[in-house]
Order: C-alpha cells, then structure tokens, then sequence
C-alpha cells in the first residue's frame, strides 16, 4: 500500500512506473465507453472514497471515470454531512471507519495537516486531491500529456509557468525535480515562491530560475503552463492582487515569442489568458484534462500495489 501525497515524496522511478502504466492502458481503450472496463478488471471490488472540502469538476469526474474503468467503485462524501467537522468527531475515529469501509480515501482539502494526519491513522491509502501546498494528481499527469504531445522525455524540454506561486507550481516545481526538466518561472517579484520552496529548489540544486519578466520567462518554451491568479480560498485583496499580474496576462503577443509552445491550463480559467490563446491551435487544455483519468488510473494501481 503506497499513499500519494505529495510529489516530493515519491521516488522519481515510481512516478515513472506510473506515467508507462498511463500510457499502456490509454492505448488500448481507444475504442471503449468511457464505463467499459479495463482488461483484468483490476480493481473488482475495491471502494474509492473521495470527499472535496472544496469545489472541483474534473478531479471529482476524473477519479470517478478512473476507478470505474478499473472496475472498482466510487462513493463522494460530502464534508457537511460528515461529523468530523462541526460534529466534533475526530480524524482518528473518521479514518477508523474510512479504513474499515473502503478501500482508499481522496481528499480535496484546505489543511495539508489534515493529510498528514488522516494519513497516520488511515490503514487504507490516501490521495491528495489538491491542498494549499500542491496539486499532485494535476501535475504528474500533465508530464503525461507534455510527452504525449511533444513526443519527447520531459527532461529534453523547456517548460514555463506564468502566474501565480501556488500548490499548482509548487508541484510542477517538486516534478521538475524529480523528472529534472528546465522550469522557468514569470510572476511578479512579490509573488515568488516561499521561502521554503526556495530552500528545496536550493537543496537539490534545480535549474529552476525566476524572472519578473514575462517576455524573458516564455523565451524558448516548449510549454506554457498558466493558473489562475486567485485560487480558491485565497485571502488576499482581489482586486490588488489582479492588478498586480495585469503584465501576466497570457496574450497572442506573448504566445509569439515562443512559437513552439503548448499552452496548458489545469483549469478553471480566469482572466489570466486571452479567449484567443485559450481557444487556439497552441492550447491543449482539453487534452489536458482528459488525461487526467489516465494517469489516475495508474495512481490508484500504485496505491494499491498493483503496478505492472
Ligand atoms: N484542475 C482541477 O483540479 O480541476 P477541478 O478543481 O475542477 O477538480
Ligand atoms: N490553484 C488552483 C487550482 C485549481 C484546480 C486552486 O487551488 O484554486
């Protein structure tokens, strides 16, 4: 049993395992219903549980469609109708009963010590599902679709993050890591990276450089990555805030200056790219998405041990 925290923590040969597994599996279902299941029906019999302590579309679908096609199912709580929070119950007992009713556990939340903490009392696996430190689920299968669409190791890349210094970049960093590609970084100098995130850029010596530039951040990418400047929860002045990246914004200008690119999204949108970038031939988004139940599905196996 393998829990899938945070990219940081997992070694680089089992992201690996899990990104050949995604492939292997996404190649043959070319023809299948998205309900159909896959060969061997792997996971026959085994219940996912998700709970999102916040808003989601595709994580929420995407584990959906990911368990089922392994044959397992899936059951979403909803937080307000647990007692673990305004009920005063606690996450031993909560993670008690998780682990005795289900099979794994995912969880969207606003507390990266709330995983921890499920985490020491769970005898099930737990997935992050997105917290305020990363997006791990995002990050490993958008290295799927990179290669996919670029046909190259990621390591052989230059990949671009434009926008905020959130959970989302803070995975692509961990990732850039661990798959060690090029990441060049273009955000406001007031909205570096944490201090902690630069001391564990510093610590594995990354070539990760910053720019508050973004006309130098986008010289020579093969990638664009983009997120939106207010994530969700985010306690800060909007308004400010916005106008503090209104240079950020992911324009055909921008987009020019380097013409090789795909421009990816985790999605939702904001205003941070134009309608025109987001909806041409350059941007992958849907892709993107799709991918997400692929690369899922092989996350699950490796918690469950089931990796071929
Ligand atoms: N990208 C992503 O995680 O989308 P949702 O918030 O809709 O799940
Ligand atoms: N950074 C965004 C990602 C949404 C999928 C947020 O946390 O709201």
């Amino acid at each position: 049993m393998k829990h899938f925290i945070n990219l940081k923590d997992i070694p680089a040969k089992d992201l690996r395992r899990i990104l050949i597994d995604a492939k292997k599996r996404k190649n043959v279902r070319k023809k299948l219903n998205n309900l159909d299941s896959d060969k061997g029906t792997p996971l026959k019999g085994k219940l996912l549980i998700q709970m999102f302590e916040k808003s989601s579309l595709r994580t929420r679908l995407s584990f959906f469609l990911a368990i089922s096609q392994l044959s397992g199912r899936t059951l979403t709580l909803r937080p307000d109708e647990l007692h673990l929070s305004k009920g005063g119950e606690s996450i031993e007992d909560t993670a008690k009963i998780l682990s005795n009713f289900g099979d794994a556990f995912m969880l969207r939340t606003d507390n990266d010590k709330k995983l921890e903490e499920f985490k020491k009392h769970l005898t099930i696996p737990i997935i992050n599902g997105l917290s305020p430190s990363s997006h791990p689920t995002q990050i490993l299968s958008d290295v799927f679709t990179v290669e996919e669409i670029k046909k190259k190791p990621i390591s052989k890349l230059n990949i671009t993050w434009i926008g905020d210094s959130n959970n989302v970049l803070n995975s692509l960093i961990a990732a850039s890591i661990k798959f060690s590609f090029k990441l060049k970084v273009g955000c406001p100098k007031k909205y570096q990276p944490n201090k902690s995130m630069m001391n564990y850029i510093k610590k594995n010596k990354n070539k990760i450089t910053i720019y508050n530039d973004p006309k130098k951040a986008v010289e020579g990418a093969d990638v664009i990555f983009s997120d939106k400047v207010i994530s969700m929860n985010d306690k800060v002045n909007k308004k400010r805030k916005l106008r503090d990246f209104k240079n950020f914004k992911i324009s055909k200008n921008l987009m020019k200056k380097c013409p090789r690119a795909i421009f990816l999204h985790c999605l939702p949108r904001g205003s941070e790219v134009d309608e025109n970038v987001f909806k041409s031939k350059q941007s992958k988004v849907w892709q993107q998405a799709l991918n997400r139940v692929h690369v899922q599905k092989s996350i699950l196996l490796y918690c469950f041990g089931k990796l071929r």
